[in-house]
């Protein structure tokens, strides 16, 4: 139930959210879109909601998008839905009109939905310009060289300090921007409501927008952010030792090498691979070597270490991923992995299906100190990075 006694002396909040959204090249109204993980009416309707100085909500909404609001807006506070026209302007003209219908209010501020991260600094300052004005709105500055163009020939270039950006919300007294609209000719499209309030002979205030209040309006804007919200940078570390003993053939990065000892292990004990695979897996969230390949699993005796990879590749694609690039050290005295290393790459590359600049290898000694130091042992440290679409 609204009270329309208190609410007729505060301030409300009208919402536009009734545009199809043709030229974002989304095929549906944009104002629902995952913007970083939610829907881009949410974020303005959140700040109103939750600003103090804000005593009603309402949002213009196209016919049939109860539900869809409902979703968008699912656990907020409460707020009221107005269906909107066909002109942006018809939207604002109904949320009005709503608003009157229900007692009126003492100021308004009328915002897009299109223009979803408004701070309640901003509100605050526009609320602020309403104390001493009838209408306050935010601009920025036009930063690049501006020009006149005619027939697709550069003209003058036009002082541009004297050229604003307008941004909304647009804060106005509520009776005199409803009178405004009321005597605005029909049939004329005016592009925001500071130019009919203008236009019924009012002034209007300017306050500092704010460049995060920018307007998605192409699809270059969805594509921008799309990027930004599906894909979900990872990291995941891997560290594996061996020992060294004689008797054994030595592998590392799924190269035999001539050496004096080998590593002892349950597979081929191809350290480099093994830690190449923890980090693998652990970029995807999916466990450790040992869970996929259980040493005690006699399957994987004397197994070539590839497979442990291309599995953790497997994992990581089917989780909808793309490895970025692995990073792997191998720390011992000896052998030498400088002669080994550009094939180490190219077989790391072909196990992940990657291009070999997509992986490296590196070597360190530890200065003769420790397992390592001492020839006893051979450890690796491996990094992957993935990109993984969101689930
Ligand atoms: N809007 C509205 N009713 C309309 C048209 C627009 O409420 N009949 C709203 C939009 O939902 C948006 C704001 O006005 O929040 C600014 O409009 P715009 O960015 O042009 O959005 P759309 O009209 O949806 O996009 P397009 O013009 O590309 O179709
Ligand atoms: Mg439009």
């Amino acid at each position: 139930m609204i009270d329309s006694n208190v609410l007729s002396q505060q301030n409300h909040a009208i919402i536009v959210a009734a545009g199809q959204g043709e030229r974002s090249g989304l095929g549906r109204p944009k104002q629902y879109e995952a913007l970083k993980g939610q829907p881009m009416v949410r974020y303005s309707s959140e700040s109103f909601l939750n600003h103090q100085n804000i005593a009603k909500l309402w949002i213009v909404i196209g016919t049939g998008q109860e539900y869809q609001l409902a979703t968008a807006l699912a656990g907020l506070p409460d707020f009221e839905v107005v269906i909107g026209g066909a002109t942006r302007q018809d939207s604002v003209q109904n949320g009005l009109s709503a608003i009157e219908a229900a007692g009126g209010a003492k100021n308004v501020l009328i915002h897009d939905a299109a223009r979803p991260f408004l701070t309640h600094n901003l509100i605050d300052c526009l609320l602020g310009a309403l104390d001493d004005e009838a209408a306050a709105i935010p601009v920025l500055p036009t930063i690049d060289t501006t020009i006149n163009v005619t027939d697709n020939y550069a003209q003058d270039t036009v002082d541009r300090s004297t050229l604003w950006r307008v941004q909304t919300p647009q804060a106005f007294e509520f009776k005199k921007l409803l009178q405004a609209h009321a005597i605005w000719p029909k049939g004329s499209n005016a592009s925001d409501d500071a130019q009919i309030f203008k236009a019924a002979g009012h002034r209007i205030a300017v306050v500092e927008g704010d460049e995060r209040l920018k307007k998605y309006t192409t699809a270059f804007d969805f594509a921008d952010t799309s990027e930004q919200n599906m894909t979900q940078i990872r990291t995941g570390m891997g560290f594996d030792v061996h020992q060294l003993s004689i008797g054994e053939e030595l592998w590392l990065g799924g190269l035999k090498i001539d050496h004096d000892k080998g590593l002892a292990g349950h597979s081929d004990a191809d350290v480099l691979l093994h830690a190449l695979t923890d980090a693998l897996l652990g970029a995807a969230g999916a466990g450790d070597i040992g869970d996929h390949f259980p040493p005690s699993d006699p399957q994987w005796r004397g197994a070539s270490s590839d497979k442990f990879v291309e599995f953790a590749a497997s994992v990581i694609k089917q989780k909808g991923g793309r490895i970025n690039n692995v990073d792997m050290t191998v720390i011992c005295e000896a052998p030498k992995i400088k002669p080994h290393r550009e094939a180490m790459r190219q077989n790391v590359a072909k196990m992940l299906d990657v291009s070999i600049d997509q992986v490296s290898v590196k070597a360190t000694t530890t200065e003769r100190l420790g397992f390592t130091g001492r020839g006893e042992g051979i450890a690796a440290q491996a990094i992957a990075t993935i990109k993984m679409e969101q689930e």
